[in-house]
């Protein structure tokens, strides 16, 4: 359920908002959370700027908006490419009142096999982009006083997953980057707040890991199945509107009662 016109009049800019992979049974189009923000915060009334390093995907995000918008390519490891995408956004619509910085991606190695191209390309995609693509939105939202920065980060950037170093640290930094925004720009009517997603129903978790895995990944979740991208996408544009106008510097935790929980083995 959306909140009718909450974003009505509103720029928004999703940098990793195409989706691939496999799609859920029924569904033409792959839902990742990137793709189900921009039509989250399209459906609530905002324009929406789609990046994506594919410009097809990207471009099938904007065909499903409930309002016009626009696709961009941008390569999130490529700097000038993020703030190229930024300039576009503002020489499109002037102003960008919501900045989502979803790319991102999961690497698999843990320590004893991290290797370094691996701890730099997620460093450029999952931080340095988003960083470079804020620094690229602020001005114009500081000469306005006003502006949302929404950061889609992870439980693995608080609890480790024991799956992969370069994943939970640059999602950890992420965080930093959102609270450094916050505490910073805050007199200056510019708000930054994160939410922490566990595990979610995405395509992105379907290639990695297998559909096939479902029941074992919701088997450890205290509401017992795994998230919807439609609902981190709710989550992002709860801290997008000014429902949210008092909250900033926070990482919202979306993870259907993981991190509430102590680790016990199931009754029975
Ligand atoms: N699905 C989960 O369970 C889960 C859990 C925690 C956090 N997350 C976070 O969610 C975010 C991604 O979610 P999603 O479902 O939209 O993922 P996704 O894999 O569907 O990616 C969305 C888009 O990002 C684009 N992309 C990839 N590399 C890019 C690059 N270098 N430059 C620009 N675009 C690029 C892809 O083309 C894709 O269309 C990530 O930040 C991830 O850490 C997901």
């Amino acid at each position: 359920m959306t909140v009718d016109g909450r974003l009505a009049g509103q720029v928004a800019y999703v940098l990793g908002g195409g989706s691939h992979g496999p799609a859920r049974d029924g569904e033409a189009l792959p839902m990742g959370n990137g793709r189900a923000i921009a039509l989250r915060l399209a459906a609530e009334g905002a324009t929406v700027v789609v990046g994506d390093i594919d410009l097809g995907r990207a471009q099938a995000t904007v065909d499903a908006l409930a309002t016009p918008g626009l696709a961009v390519a941008v390569d999130a490891c490529d700097p000038q490419s993020c703030q190229a995408a930024v300039e576009t956004a503002l020489d499109a619509y002037r102003h960008l009142d919501i900045v989502v910085c979803n790319v991102g991606i999961s690497g698999r190695e843990p320590l004893k096999a991290q290797t370094l191209s691996e701890w730099e390309y997620s460093e450029a995609v999952n931080v340095r982009s988003h960083w470079l693509t804020a620094q690229a939105a602020l001005e114009s939202m500081l000469a306005r006083s006003r502006g949302a920065f929404v950061f889609v980060g992870s439980t693995a950037g608080l609890l480790s997953s024991r799956r992969s170093l370069s994943y939970e640290a640059t999602k950890a930094a992420q965080l930093a980057v959102m609270r450094h925004i916050a505490v910073r720009y805050a007199a200056r009517g510019i708000r930054a707040n994160a939410v922490v997603l566990g595990v979610i129903d995405s395509p992105l978790v379907r290639r990695e890991f297998g559909a096939e895995g479902a029941p074992a990944r919701a088997a450890v979740v205290p509401m017992g199945r795994e998230g919807t991208p439609e609902e981190a996408a709710a989550a992002v544009a709860f801290l997008a509107s000014d429902d949210a106008a008092y909250v900033t510097g926070q990482s919202l935790i979306v993870d259907g009662g993981v991190s509430a929980s102590w680790p016990s083995p199931p009754k029975g």
